[in-house]
């Protein structure tokens, strides 16, 4: 109970702080294992798709370090969840954390009772409960799943949520999932630490957020986008593993295979490249591009790219480095077709120093654009804050203190997004794919320091909608605020 009084005081005392809090009184000092469920039945003929997780605190080996954290299973990533467009998933969650949690299914356009946001569309899932997710999956692509509960992101809670295309052209021999992340947890301080400690350098908060506009970071930083981070991270993992003990991937010279990078991150940035190779992009959080080939490109927290790559013969380093961060060294994991000597944890491809493609700028596919209509209603999303006092917010006041934005369902709504800041933030939206002045379809999207950027979504999905910055420290620290639909 302590844990839900702090994080509705954290969020600013949201309106029904008070429902929670009886809701879970009333399960807690019930059965030792309820079970609540979100969603009503599949369709008569729907494909169900059942999995159970197990959130549970565990000990990770990172390939040398062994850091004590909390994961799905067994392992960081956790279980790859795998349907078919169209399919009715079923997921359980066993709750084995000493936390209340929940699990947010990022990108997927399901209904709003399983979206995982506690305090918006469900009761957090107390120590010892059980949680039935129940929604159909209706675009193809590349997801992954987190905790949407404090900065649990930031643990070793994640794991890859891939949606076949029933109707995959299917021009590749294999695939690899690769997930970065940014890893502190178990190595001397937890997320909590480090949040509490962002806080506590940035001095007294003050209420409101007037004259909070620029954030006390000194200077520009690197272009594109500013100074990137606020944490200091002793790692950088691909698929969990440091760069000096790398996930190895074995394939054949020749073959073409399909990457899906999905960045767990909470607070980094990467740029991406795969040594000796050039990669095509052919889909932005699950919607397909005009194919792009690339050297090397930016992927920023929350975001999701698939590539085709043709493979070489050799060994290869795919490359995931840190923008904008000094410390910690860099994320990598190995491509093996042939003999070679491994690459050393730092070896820098020269597609790094090359051109680094901002994904913002690729096109749209045919099939992904939003059909072009006038606009019905207009919203501005200002995302201000600053690092002293250590606060992030949307519209003039941390979430829970700002007015969400309000949608009619059958609108087409515009939001002009501005950042305030001399900070990059990658804004997410749950439930919806928004489309870029571009028509370009994503969910996530950088917004560099100052830069402002309409996106236009069809709001088809009723329900009650975070949206928020994907560094999860500023989400947390109040960036973020609710799309609400009304009569
Ligand atoms: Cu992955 Cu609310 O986000
Ligand atoms: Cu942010």
């Amino acid at each position: 109970m302590t844990r839900i009084a702090r994080r509705t005081a954290l969020f600013g005392g949201l309106g029904i702080g008070a429902a929670i809090l009886a809701a879970c009184s009333d399960t807690t000092t019930s059965a030792s294992s309820s079970v609540a469920v979100s969603t009503p039945s599949p369709t008569p003929g729907q494909r169900v798709v059942e999995q159970s997780l197990v959130a549970r605190p565990v000990s990770l080996d990172l390939g040398g370090p062994t850091v004590p954290t909390w994961a799905y299973g067994d392992s960081a990533p956790g279980p790859v969840v795998r349907a078919t467009a169209g399919d009715f998933l079923r997921v359980t969650l066993d709750n084995q954390l000493p936390a209340d949690t929940s699990i947010h299914w990022h990108g997927i356009r399901l209904n709003n009772r399983a979206d995982g946001v506690p305090g918006m569309t469900q009761d957090p899932i107390a120590t010892g409960q059980k949680y039935v997710y129940e929604f159909t999956a209706p675009d193809p692509g590349t997801y992954f799943f987190h905790p949407h509960v404090g900065v649990q992101l930031d643990r070793g809670l994640y794991a890859p949520l891939v949606i076949d295309d029933p109707a995959e052209p299917g021009a590749y021999d294999d695939e690899w999932i690769l997930v970065l992340d940014d890893w502190v947890d178990g190595t001397g301080s937890t997320p909590d630490d480090v949040l509490a400690k962002l806080i506590a350098d940035g001095g007294p908060t003050t209420r409101g957020m007037g004259g909070m506009d620029h954030d006390g970071h000194g200077g520009q930083g690197e272009q594109p986008w500013g100074d990137a981070g606020d944490v200091t991270y002793p790692h950088f993992l691909i698929n969990g593993r440091v760069p000096s003990a790398p996930h190895a991937f074995a394939g054949k010279p020749g073959q073409r295979i399909r990457l899906r990078i999905i960045n767990a991150a909470s607070d980094t940035i990467f740029t991406v490249a795969l040594g000796g190779h050039r990669m095509t992009i052919t889909h932005t959080d699950g919607f397909a591009v005009v194919p792009q080939e690339v050297g090397a490109f930016y992927i920023g927290m929350g975001e999701r790219y698939d590539a085709v790559v043709t493979l070489g013969d050799g060994v290869f380093p795919l490359v995931a480095r840190p923008f904008g961060k000094t410390s910690g060294g860099q994320a990598m994991a190995l491509v093996k077709t042939g003999s070679g000597a491994a690459p050393a944890a730092d070896v820098s491809p020269s597609e790094l120093a090359g051109q680094v493609l901002t994904g913002s700028e690729l096109k749209p596919h045919e099939s992904s654009t939003l059909p072009s209509r006038a606009v019905d209603a207009k919203a501005n999303l200002t995302l201000q804050g600053s690092m002293r006092p250590y606060q992030w917010g949307i519209n003039g006041a941390r979430f829970g203190e700002n007015e969400p934005v309000t949608v009619k369902a059958g609108e087409r709504l515009r939001l002009d997004v501005t950042n305030m800041t001399m900070m990059t933030h990658p804004l997410h939206l749950h439930g919806h794919t928004f489309a870029l002045p571009s028509g370009l379809r994503k969910d996530t999207v950088l917004l560099a320091p100052m830069q402002s950027m309409p996106i236009e979504l069809d709001a088809d999905n009723a329900g009650s909608w975070a949206v928020h910055c994907h560094n999860i420290y500023h989400a947390e620290a109040g960036m973020m605020i609710a799309l609400n639909y009304v009569d």
